[in-house]
């Protein structure tokens, strides 16, 4: 069923996107590393879900919020690999990878991260969701890539630019080549239709009148599109977007309180930037109303510097010469 809310496993519940999963499928033929992009809750973590459970290969996904740091991830991801090749090796029971100069030594008998790749006669996929929020994973997948060749590494993240991040040139994984797939949020007709498709699934069907205004309140986010859904089970029309809305205040605060954690000095600057693109603007628009509302000049290497921020965190978009919100529920803060 589209509206269920747990994250998407099966083709049948996952609407759209075929393009994209194909070309994540075919990746991981040709790839080392493929990266999942998009915006919060356009469905990243499904897509990947999808993929994770089509394929017969050795595979393993993980979250890297379960994990504390790095390297207990990379050994959970290589000891459910190597159990996968050699079934004899129980998870837990015995192996410990050792991968290059991170080695952890807890174990009985070593196995090297080449002498796994050297056993499979398939590509093994490790999903790793959430990237981000594991500092220096990127630089144990960086030495994976550069010793073997039949892991296949997919990573997400909530992020956006964070993923971008990660192929500098001063980053581990510079100049390592990488297929990126983005995930863009749903027209208008294709969010109606999911609504529509998803309500005749339960064998209902509602006014086109409602199921416009749901798609203008919320945009193509698949995510808010299939919240709203599984809440109309239950509530009305108004009630559901009511009851969405409220809770989506919610999550998007503490989302945007975890950004201006680490920026408490320009926390006011970032929320009117943010109050200003309730109406789509141009750089220097922005900058005339920051200085408006500030009373006072502000650089222009400032500025850039704050839209790149929000862009790079994914909390606004750039629609050819004007900046936007990314979620128009960004709107209710
Ligand atoms: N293609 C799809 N068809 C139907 N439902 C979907 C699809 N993609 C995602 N969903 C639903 O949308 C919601 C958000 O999906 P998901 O968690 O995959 O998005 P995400 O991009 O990973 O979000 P986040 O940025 O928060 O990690 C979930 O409830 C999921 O069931
Ligand atoms: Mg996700």
């Amino acid at each position: 069923m589209f509206f269920d809310i747990y994250v998407k496993r099966n083709l049948d519940e996952f609407y759209n996107y075929r393009e994209e999963l194909n070309r994540l499928l075919k990746a991981l033929k040709y790839h080392k590393i493929i990266v999942v992009k998009g915006l919060r809750r356009v469905g990243k973590t499904s897509l990947m879900s999808v993929a994770y459970h089509m394929i017969e290969n050795p595979k393993v996904f993980l979250d890297a919020r379960d994990f504390k740091d790095p390297f207990k991830l990379m050994d959970r991801a290589f000891m459910e690999i190597y159990s996968q090749i050699d079934p004899t090796k129980k998870i837990f029971e015995v192996v410990n990878v050792d991968i290059g100069p991170f080695t952890l030594k807890l174990n009985k008998s070593d196995v090297s991260l080449k002498e796994i790749d050297k056993k499979l006669s398939k590509k093994a996929v490790i999903f790793i969701d959430e990237i981000q929020e594991l500092e220096g994973l990127d630089k144990l997948i960086a030495f994976a890539y550069d010793h073997t060749k039949n892991i296949v590494f997919v990573i997400s993240g909530s992020e956006i630019g964070v993923l971008d991040k990660l192929f500098l040139p001063d980053k581990p994984l510079f100049g390592r080549l990488a297929e990126v797939i983005t995930l863009n949020p749903l027209s208008f007709e294709k969010s109606l239709n999911f609504l529509r498709l998803g309500f005749a699934q339960e064998g209902k069907e509602y006014s086109e009148t409602e199921l416009r205004e749901v798609v203008k309140n919320l945009d193509g986010l698949v995510g808010w599109l299939t919240y709203y859904g599984y809440l109309r089970r239950q509530y009305s029309h108004k009630k559901s977007l009511e009851i969405l809305k409220r809770n989506a205040k919610l999550l998007i605060e503490s989302e945007l309180a975890k950004f201006l954690e680490k920026r408490r000095g320009e926390k006011i600057r970032y929320l009117l930037i943010i109050k200003a693109l309730k109406e789509p603007k141009t750089w220097s628009e922005i900058k005339d109303y920051l200085e408006f509302k500030l009373k006072k000049k502000i650089s222009n290497a400032r500025i850039h510097n704050y839209i790149e921020k929000l862009l790079e965190f994914g909390f606004i978009v750039k629609d050819e010469e004007k900046y936007k919100l990314a979620d128009p529920l960004l709107s209710l803060l």
